[in-house]
């Protein structure tokens, strides 16, 4: 097959819904040629549901990032599917309620922890996981939310992404030797489930849509997956411990 991503074995974790960031990225990688092998977290077979719905079926293997077993066991579950891996994305964040919607001053350390863990840490041990798997040389992608501001609303999850923006570098750093790139996409506000579940997230729809240079789709992820895409592809073979913003350019204004 032809295509960007010609040849290339990709893990995607992320997906739960259509709407999924993760679902747009597995799509427009299956059509630029890549061989894609899913994760899914919690509920498997609304994730294997979904995973139907791309242009080529594809497997999908339980994995919490939490869970040290499923981490361990990451790399020979991925080898029942594909000889080895050039790409990983890790489209995956959660906040329990106290952390977003206003709660900063209020939030307790369990749940910052736990926003934490799932949000930041797990960054680094998904790419640990896989990294048997990715010989000499590949490419990790991660998604942010402009980390080097504050947020109304966004609390605990934008600490949670200016490590992640931190992470970022230090896997860079850590794992250049292997030619390992690391790299985020800091996208625009879309409407997917964890967007959903951020109160006051509308706030950000309407600046979005009011500010962008050259306007924002809250319900297109395509932008955001080409990028994606683009990061996990040889096309950017120098990149490393880079932020690549897709926003419509919203990050680039002052006023
Ligand atoms: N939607 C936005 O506006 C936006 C903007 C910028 C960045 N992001 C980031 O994009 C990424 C993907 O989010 P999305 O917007 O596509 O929402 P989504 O709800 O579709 O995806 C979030 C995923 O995280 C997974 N997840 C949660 N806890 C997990 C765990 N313990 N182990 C493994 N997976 C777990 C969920 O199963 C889900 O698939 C997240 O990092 C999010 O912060 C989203």
């Amino acid at each position: 097959m032809s295509g960007l991503l010609a040849g290339k074995r990709l893990l995607i974790t992320g997906v739960i819904t259509d709407a999924s960031i993760a679902f747009s990225a597995a799509k427009v990688a299956q059509e630029n040629g890549a061989t894609v092998v899913l994760t899914g977290f919690g509920r498997l077979s609304l994730v294997e549901r979904i995973a139907k719905r791309l242009p080529e079926p594809a497997p999908v293997i339980e994995l919490d990032v939490t869970n040290q077993e499923h981490l361990d066991g990451l790399a020979d579950k991925v080898r029942e599917h594909v000889d080895g891996l050039d790409g990983v994305l890790h489209s995956i964040g959660f906040a329990p309620q106290s952390c977003l919607g206003g709660g900063f001053l209020d939030a307790p350390w369990d749940d910052v922890a736990t926003a934490l863990h799932i949000s930041t840490f797990s960054y680094k041990s998904l790419a640990m996981a896989a990294l048997p798997l990715m010989g000499r040389g590949g490419s990790v992608v991660g998604l942010t939310f402009d980390a080097t501001k504050a947020w109304p609303v966004y609390d605990w999850m934008g600490v949670a992404k200016a490590g992640l923006e931190s992470a970022n570098r230090y896997l860079a750093l850590h794992l250049g030797k292997q030619g390992i790139r690391s790299n985020l996409v800091s996208a625009g506000p879309l409407r997917t489930m964890a967007a959903k579940s951020i109160p006051g997230f509308s706030q950000f729809e309407e600046a979005w849509a009011e500010r962008s240079p050259l306007g924002w789709d809250l319900s297109d992820p395509e932008p955001t997956a080409r990028a994606i895409c683009a990061l996990l592809s040889d096309f950017f073979p120098a990149t490393t411990g880079e932020v690549v913003h897709v926003d419509g350019g919203y990050h680039a204004l002052g006023a």
